[in-house]
């Protein structure tokens, strides 16, 4: 019986291997290589190493434990939790918040939660993954809409009657680094009394204001629900849903009772809480403004230069994406970046939804100019070996 099944699940698992193999779809779990300029993960201010972050996450074990040791609603609520979530709320506006142990954890949490029957989510086409797993999750009608169309999300909403509707969207997507338009959506929303899901995943702590949704002046709108990761600018590891407007308590209350990922998740461990609540108050205009300037140097030089310059994205966050003729392409000229110190991102199916490979170059708000430059300069001449 025993070899049976491994005879089964090995000639599948050979076989899943082998249309990997053929796609050029390979991956492999990696570090950042050793002395290579980062330009490809998501610490964006530079904050998962500052010394107060680091030793915040070590008196936050020191006082409540390397774990939270429970689900939040059994024992695994710490004092950190809750001051981390009256940071939260002081920090982007939001009247109430709820530290989740993931950004993946917070959005399968909270579409989970609503998408129960009788509710239509209309979501952007490139809504993350851990969005459309949220989705997923419950047994709501579900509408794709084209992206970044205003009036595609306008039709949709026109086209169900449902007893609840929410839109969902990204703040600044992961794929493309484009801004979605936020405060036509809320209006529209509002209009339609629907809610307006905003990920702020890239935009929490790296945004001027530190969150899209409060410099859009929707910070206390109640019909526009926040939810964030701890594990991009802020350094940490988390994730966290932020609610405004008076039924932010009823909304809250409502996770914490329903929400699968807040109820049989262990809380998020006290040192990643204690790290984010320190990164919060390092993350400020200033750290923010040397991010928004790299990033505009990151879009400005790849924008200019010959040999990139069709291939850019139009992107607003620090992501910016460049276009790769295949997944196989984008995979050479990434391994060969690596290898010349430069460690880009590298962007094939099924992480991009419309199917085209892509480098993903971060901005990072501690990089000197000069030697950004020179890797900009570096990325662009190897983008045009590997299409030569
Ligand atoms: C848009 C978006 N949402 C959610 C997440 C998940 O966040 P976390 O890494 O904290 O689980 C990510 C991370 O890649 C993301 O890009």
């Amino acid at each position: 019986m025993a070899e049976q099944a491994a005879g089964v699940w090995g000639a599948w698992l050979a076989e899943r291997a082998r249309v990997r193999h053929r796609r050029g779809l390979e991956r492999a779990a990696r570090g950042l290589p050793e002395g290579a300029l980062d330009l490809a993960s998501n610490d964006y201010l530079g904050l998962s190493r500052h010394p107060a972050v680091v030793s915040a996450a070590a008196e936050a074990a020191r006082l409540h434990g390397a774990g939270a040791g429970a689900s939040r609603v059994v024992t695994g609520t710490h004092p950190v939790h809750e001051q981390l979530e009256a940071r939260l709320c002081a920090y982007t506006g939001r009247r109430s918040a709820l530290v989740l142990s993931s950004g993946y954890a917070a959005n399968l949490g909270l579409l989970g939660a609503l998408a129960a029957p009788g509710t239509h989510l209309v979501m952007d086409a490139h809504c993350h993954a851990s969005l459309v797993d949220g989705a997923r999750l419950g047994r709501a009608e579900v509408t794709v809409v084209d992206h970044g169309s205003v009036q595609a999300v306008a039709a949709a909403l026109q086209s169900r009657v449902a007893p609840r509707t929410a839109v969902v969207v990204e703040s600044v997507y992961s794929v493309l680094g484009d801004a979605a338009p936020l405060a036509e959506l809320a209006t529209l929303c509002a209009g339609r009394g629907a809610l307006l899901v905003v990920d702020e995943a890239h935009t929490l702590a790296a945004t001027p204001g530190g969150c899209a949704v409060a410099a859009a002046g929707l910070a206390d709108a109640g019909h526009v629900v926040v939810t964030a990761t701890l594990s991009k600018a802020l350094g940490s590891q988390g994730g966290a849903v932020l609610l405004g407007g008076a039924g932010a308590d009823a909304l809250r209350e409502h996770l914490v009772n329903t929400s699968r990922t807040f109820l049989f998740d262990t809380g998020l461990g006290p040192p990643a809480a204690g790290a984010a609540l320190a990164a919060l108050g390092l993350a400020d205009e200033d750290r923010i403004a040397r991010l928004v300037a790299r990033s505009a140097q990151v879009h400005d030089t790849l924008a200019a230069h010959p040999f990139t310059s069709a291939r850019v994205e139009r992107g607003r966050g620090a992501v910016h994406s460049v276009r790769m003729d295949s997944p196989e392409r984008a995979a050479e000229a990434a391994g060969r970046l690596g290898e010349a110190g430069v460690a880009v991102g590298c962007f094939r199916p099924p992480s991009v939804p419309d199917g085209v490979s892509r480098l993903r170059v971060t901005a990072h708000a501690d990089h000197d100019a000069d030697v950004l430059d020179h890797a900009l300069h570096q990325i662009a001449t190897t983008v045009a070996e590997v299409h030569a």
